[in-house]
């Protein structure tokens, strides 16, 4: 009786102290998803000359849609336009502020449950900020691993990526066949903005979180294959 009774109390004991560190409902990550323009734009309807990486969106790990009278307004981030623009286009619709009102609506809002975000413009210049102090363009760069018509491994890839930033990513293709094709790729930081590694549960609902009203094929990208060769598209060369 009395070893139940303790075990009773240190249980209740770790989920009160856990319970206040994250009040029920709050989100302990951030998953920093960035894509790959060349594989989104060959799913779906658009073109585009970037190559880079770009920002897809920065997603609490728990809760969608919390605020939904929380309405984006662009003028808020006014400021922020011209690095949106850049670093956070909207490849369906370069012109329209829509992916990022979407974005907003479906994460921001929950993650604007921190204080450190509990605005849009904090929560779309942070997303900038993490964009570039863990420059995935740069590592993948600096490793070798550039756009090509010649194959990676998967190991090549996360080795260079694991092998900067420390800590495990989820790497996510299209699949067709016998090669697929680099899609998007996510980093995971904790409630202070520091690395962690990113879990690679199917259970996280949200790796394929295309928008469903902007797109129709949403189910293509999932998690790399480490025994199938990685195609990393260039961007086509204008004839
Ligand atoms: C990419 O496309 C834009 C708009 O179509 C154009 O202004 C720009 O010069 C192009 N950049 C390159 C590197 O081709
Ligand atoms: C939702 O957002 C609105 C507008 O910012 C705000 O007034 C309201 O208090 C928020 N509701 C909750 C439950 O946070
Ligand atoms: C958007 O924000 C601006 C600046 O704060 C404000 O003047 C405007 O009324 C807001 N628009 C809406 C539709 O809430």
């Amino acid at each position: 009786m009395r070893f139940i009774a303790l075990a009773v109390i240190l249980c209740a004991g770790y989920f009160c102290s856990t319970a206040f560190a994250h009040p029920r409902g709050d989100w302990t990550k951030l998953i920093i998803t960035r894509h790959w323009p060349q594989t989104f734009c060959s799913v779906e309807q658009c073109t585009t000359n970037l190559s880079y990486w770009t920002l897809h969106g920065l997603w609490p790990n728990t809760g969608m849609r919390c605020n939904t009278s929380w309405h984006f307004n662009v003028s808020l981030i006014e400021d922020l336009i011209p690095e949106m623009e850049k670093y956070w286009p909207d490849l369906l619709a370069p012109t329209s502020p829509k992916f990022w009102q979407y974005e907003w609506t479906k994460h921001g809002t929950c993650a604007a449950k921190a204080d450190s975000l509990n605005s849009q413009h904090k929560y779309f210049s942070k997303a900038l900020e993490l964009n570039l102090k863990y420059d995935l363009n740069s590592v993948l760069k600096n490793n070798n691993i550039v756009p090509s018509e010649e194959y990676y491994t998967l190991d090549q890839v996360e080795t260079a990526i694991t092998g900067f930033f420390g800590v495990k990513s989820k790497i996510q293709c299209v699949h067709s066949g016998k090669v697929q094709t680099l899609g998007q790729i996510e980093l995971c930081v904790d409630r202070d903005f520091q690395l962690i590694d990113c879990e690679k549960s199917s259970k996280e609902i949200w790796s394929n979180d295309i928008p469903a009203v902007l797109v129709s094929s949403q189910s293509d990208l999932s998690v790399c294959d480490h025994s199938v060769p990685v195609y990393y598209p260039p961007v086509p060369s204008r004839s």
